[in-house]
């Protein structure tokens, strides 16, 4: 029997029996279902992914549903996920398949990697998960199994590592059962072939695995040559208006927090202070600095220092500034917006809420 067909063929066998088969994506396996749910899943575990793909389905049932949303809307169901261009693009690519596609997904890798936010392994998991077709996918769980089976040196990061993992997830995919096959070597990536403690006695390529025989499963794959995150200092404009609102300002769409809502963000605080004296027309004395938070980014740690200013009903902005032009606007605090808010600044307005209750009288 060919190594290929080995590999295949216990990886089958293993998912038969211990495969997951009743995670929400795995129902009802439309491209869309399934796209959403890859897209969900890059960089996030599935337990955190599940409340949010049911919330987002309850939503957003299908492609064009939720190609005629709001981004604001969009990034609302996000909140807390992290990653936000994913849903930008994600958003980006249902007008673009209803727009340009009929509200139809290619079926084709070619087709599917021309739809933004869809690359290489989400267009092969869409392939072979909801249309059953052979197409390899490599995410990390993958790239793990794949890495240590073949004692394939090096981080997968690199052009040339990448190429071999590629190279053998393409030699072992098989034409029969693809469906099952891809949720197999995911599956064991997840549950068996962990990255810290793998569970080598249930694995079924224990065998032929190069790691497991050299005793080195720690080693695959190499690690990402780690630099330290540099941390920089912002400081927040968290100004309320009575009884029970906040203002926050829409951020661009490139950049950390894309698209998201969040308080004015300065980078000292006499900056954030002259904003709020002449904005809000509030003395320095009127700001309260809390303590800061930390918040860590894939490329840096950020140090954020709430400054907080309660303002008295009606009030608007002064000096002529128009709220529109600088994506500011006055958010009830009582519910809490539905759009788009990072973590930290949930946080914070909840915080804010226990400040401002809403008064019954
Ligand atoms: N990670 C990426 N795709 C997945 C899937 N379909 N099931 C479980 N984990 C995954």
């Amino acid at each position: 029997m060919s190594e290929k067909d080995h590999i295949a063929t216990a990886l089958l066998d293993w998912f038969d029996h211990h495969g997951r088969k009743d995670l929400p994506w795995q129902k009802d396996r439309t491209p869309y279902r399934v796209w959403v749910s890859e897209i969900m899943l890059q960089q996030t575990r599935v337990v955190t992914v599940i409340p949010f793909y049911d919330r987002f389905m309850d939503r957003f049932p299908d492609v064009a549903t939720l190609a005629k949303a709001t981004e604001d809307n969009v990034l609302h169901l996000w909140t807390g996920l992290g990653y936000y261009a994913r849903a930008r693009n994600l958003h980006r690519c249902a007008k673009q398949i209803c727009a340009s596609h009929d509200g139809i997904f290619p079926d084709d890798l070619a087709g599917l990697e021309a739809l933004p936010g869809i690359g290489r392994s989400t267009a092969g998991a869409i392939l072979s998960l909801a249309m059953d077709t052979r197409a390899p996918i490599l995410d990390g769980n993958v790239k793990r199994v794949l890495a240590r089976y073949h004692g394939i040196e090096g981080w997968p990061g690199q052009r040339t590592v990448a190429d071999s993992l590629w190279l053998h997830a393409e030699r072992h995919t098989p034409v029969d059962r693809a469906a099952d096959y891809t949720q197999a070597i995911m599956d064991m990536g997840a549950t068996c072939c962990t990255r810290s403690q793998p569970r080598c006695q249930q694995c079924p390529l224990e065998a032929g695995c190069a790691a497991r025989a050299q005793n080195r499963q720690g080693d695959f794959p190499g690690q990402k040559p780690r630099k330290k995150l540099p941390m920089k200092q912002r400081w927040l404009a968290l100004a309320t208006r009575a009884p029970a609102e906040v203002l926050l300002q829409k951020r661009p769409d490139s950049g950390i927090w894309g698209g998201l809502w969040a308080p004015p963000e300065f980078e000292n605080v006499t900056a954030a202070r002259q904003w709020i004296a002449r904005y809000l027309s509030l003395p320095p004395e009127a700001c309260r600095v809390d303590p800061p938070f930390l918040h860590t980014f894939t490329h840096f740690k950020l140090e954020a220092h709430p400054l907080i200013v309660h303002c008295e009903k009606d009030r608007t902005l002064a000096n002529d500034v128009e709220c529109g032009a600088q994506n500011l606007q006055w958010f009830s605090l009582h519910p809490p917006p539905s759009v788009g808010l990072p973590a930290p600044i949930v946080r914070l307005l909840a915080g804010l809420r226990k400040e401002t209750p809403l008064r019954s009288d």
